[in-house]
């Protein structure tokens, strides 16, 4: 029976092209843990001594070869892999996996001095040059060329070897804003595609007949100049989706090439969270995604006078919602072990930070943990850069401490917890999720109509309160189903279509609870406004008509009025004329709109549309009405202050304080403490078992 079970997985395995995304790392491991090692950098007849302190301190993978495309490929068409294979032997030597990458952010310097033109070039005209690193265009034929000529060669190195368990694509891969003439011939075949030749059909979606911008053919079109203020902004929307597929695509093929040699080995690359910039998740060939994370260089994000060592409380949580429900499984690629050296101010971490840190990447649900790096280096850009070990190589540092505590931690947990999903009924009733398009991003920022709106701070006051319920979130796309999610939030969703709309409607009429948020559904896809009443596209789903909207000046709050309590708003308002049946929650309280609605719901089939059509000054309507819908639901929801975050996995609790005071957690009935105190100091965590 079980044979015959392994071999149905194996055939749909086989019929999908690829294992699923899970198997690539064992449930038992819980987490893995490495950190990143530049064999290239120190004396060899250190390597030894650094793979076995490594091991010492519970690291069970280390990372290679990231920026070494210059000692791999030392002359045009010449490699050398022998340094990189005796460091692979060594780090095995000490049971320690290694990750591969492709080093494609650092071309070497026979490369850009043969071939200038894969240099990027900025829009004031200046070339980027050797020196530095990311100075090559992904738009350039030739660039790509020769770095697929580079990783086929480590591809049929490394692509069979069982200690390299996956691989890194280049590093930290950021939409380009290019303007090598490549990038501009890019773009004119891009448009020609996405219109199928037809330059009427480009003049209609880009509004060419305003400002006489209209084109007579596609090699007219260049790229939007970003000095210029007032530069066509269905053009901008185009150019950005252009960007953007260009580093997907550059992954991509990346990834395509690798897959032809590699055996069992996985294959990511470690994304910024930069999540506006758009290409996140675009490139289909990856096995996962993963992420780094900086959380302290500086600002004071997080709570209180010190709060600057701690971080922002949700910087991670974030990060983790928002990859995690791509694939499933994500990673970590870089987390800070101390102080950085590139922030405006590189203060030393909060005691216990970096292992609160650690802790918060795991709650999400995280399969791996690296670290970034275990050496300081002693030289280059990079030197007051905190490692593992200090600039002497082996006095480990306050965070190198934290992580080998988590790393026992997590190897003194295995074996002795449930499985990954094992998760109590009443969190799971609270999942929501959070419908997310860059798009809409790239379209209002070009026309906020007012300076204090921001896109994602906007979508932040809605997580931040589904973090204060304890709920788990997924930030998911359009296209994913919705019907896991007994609510679903549509924030400031400005981009949309009819059906898109119609699917809106269905999850509802079917049972599921949307919450659609000012500015949604205003444009169409091209950026354009429908010849209709304004913001009419969603009327018959919100029961709502818009009368019109108003913007008040930051210092002067209005006043929206829901129940006996006041809440102030400046970006953002959309008077609502409801229609018969649908119900008003909250009301603007002041100007000659005063006793208008301002928050709306209604039952549709069987489920509800909750309209909020204000943007608060603070975050603090949009948590009352997410508390009234969530009560009317029959939710549970907890009241977590803001910087206390809790989570759940293989059936275990994590609380975490990112607070500048103590919080005492109250354990669940029945539940025992594996980890910490109910008393939670700054930068603590509780872990709690809540299986019996
Ligand atoms: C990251 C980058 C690393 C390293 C690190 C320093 O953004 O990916 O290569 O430069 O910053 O903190």
């Amino acid at each position: 029976m079980i044979r015959k079970q392994l071999l149905t997985l194996l055939i749909a395995c086989l019929l999908t092209g690829s294992l699923s995304a899970q198997s690539w790392f064992e449930e038992k491991d819980l987490t893995l843990t490495g950190v990143y090692y530049y064999p290239e950098h120190w004396d060899e007849s250190q390597w030894e001594r650094d793979f076995r302190k490594m091991r010492e301190l519970g690291f069970e993978f280390t990372h290679f070869a990231e920026f070494a495309w210059a000692q791999l490929e030392p002359e045009e068409g010449v490699y050398d892999f022998a340094w990189l294979d005796r460091a692979v032997a060594l780090a095995a030597k000490y049971d320690l996996k290694v990750i591969m990458c492709t080093s494609t952010a650092t071309p070497p310097v026979w490369l850009s001095r043969k071939y200038p033109e894969i240099l990027l070039k900025d829009e004031q005209g200046i070339t980027l040059d050797h020196g530095a690193r990311q100075h090559a265009s992904f738009s350039s034929p030739l660039y790509r060329k020769l770095a697929f000529r580079m990783i086929e060669k480590l591809a049929e190195h490394y692509g069979n070897d069982a200690r390299i368990v996956g691989w890194q694509l280049d590093n930290e891969p950021a939409v380009q804003f290019d303007y090598n003439p490549k990038a501009e011939q890019g773009f004119r075949d891009f448009l020609r595609e996405q219109y199928d030749n037809d330059i009427a059909a480009l003049n209609a979606a880009w509004g060419t007949a305003f400002w006489s911008e209209v084109y007579r053919s596609f090699d007219e079109i260049t790229l939007p100049k970003r000095a210029q203020m007032f530069m066509n902004h269905h053009q901008i929307l185009d150019y950005r989706r252009f960007a953007a597929k260009q580093t997907n695509d550059f992954l991509n093929e990346q990834c395509l090439l690798i897959k032809r040699y590699a055996k069992n080995q996985w294959v990511t690359t470690n994304y910024i969270p930069n999540y506006e910039e758009g290409h996140i998740g675009g490139s289909p060939a990856l096995d996962f995604q993963s992420y780094t994370r900086y959380m302290v260089y500086g600002d004071n994000e997080g709570i209180g006078r010190r709060g600057y060592r701690v971080g922002n409380p949700l910087r991670i949580a974030f990060a983790n919602d928002f990859f995690r429900p791509i694939q499933g499984t994500y990673g970590v690629m870089e987390l800070q072990p101390g102080q950085v050296n590139w922030g405006a101010i590189n203060p030393q971490p909060y005691p216990g930070a970096v292992r609160l840190w650690l802790w918060s990447v795991f709650a999400g649900g995280s399969d791996f943990i690296c670290t970034y790096r275990y050496r300081q280096p002693l030289y280059g850009t990079e030197q007051y850069h905190y490692g593992i070990v200090g600039t002497d190589g082996v006095t480990v540092t306050p965070g190198g401490e934290e992580y080998a505590q988590f790393m026992q931690e997590i190897k003194s947990l295995r074996g002795r917890v449930a499985e990954r999903e094992k998760k109590p009924a009443d969190y799971l009733a609270r999942r929501t999720a959070i419908l997310f398009n860059h798009e809409n991003s790239w379209s209002i920022e070009r026309q906020p109509q007012n300076r204090t709106w921001n896109t994602l701070g906007h979508i932040e006051k809605y997580y931040r309160t589904l973090k204060a319920f304890g709920a788990p979130v997924d930030f998911i796309t359009e296209k994913q189903d919705l019907t896991p999610y007994p609510v679903v939030i549509v924030p400031a969703y400005q981009l949309a279509d009819k059906e898109l709309v119609e699917r809106w409607t269905a999850y509802a009429k079917q049972g599921g609870n949307l919450v659609i948020t000012c500015r949604t559904a205003q444009k169409d896809r091209f950026g354009r406004l429908p010849e209709a009443p304004f913001g009419s596209m969603i009327f018959d789903l919100t029961g709502n008509e818009m009368e019109f909207y108003d913007l008040l000046l930051p210092d002067e709050p209005g006043v929206v009025k829901m129940g006996n309590n006041h809440y102030r708003w400046n970006t953002w308002g959309e008077i609502l004329r409801p229609a018969k049946g649908t119900q008003v929650w909250a009301t603007f309280e002041e100007e000659f709109y005063a006793g208008k609605p301002a928050v709306t719901t209604r039952r549709l089939g069987r489920g509800t549309v909750t309209y909020v059509g204000v943007d608060s000054t603070d975050g603090a309507l949009e948590k009352a009405v997410l508390k009234r819908l969530y009560d009317a639901l029959h939710i549970p929801v907890l009241d977590l202050p803001y910087g206390v975050t809790m989570e759940y996995r293989n059936g275990m609790g994590i609380v975490l304080n990112y607070g500048d005071k103590p919080y005492r957690f109250e354990l669940p009935e029945g539940a025992k403490v594996l980890l910490g105190d109910e008393e939670i100091p700054t930068a603590g965590v509780l872990v709690f078992s809540f299986v019996k």
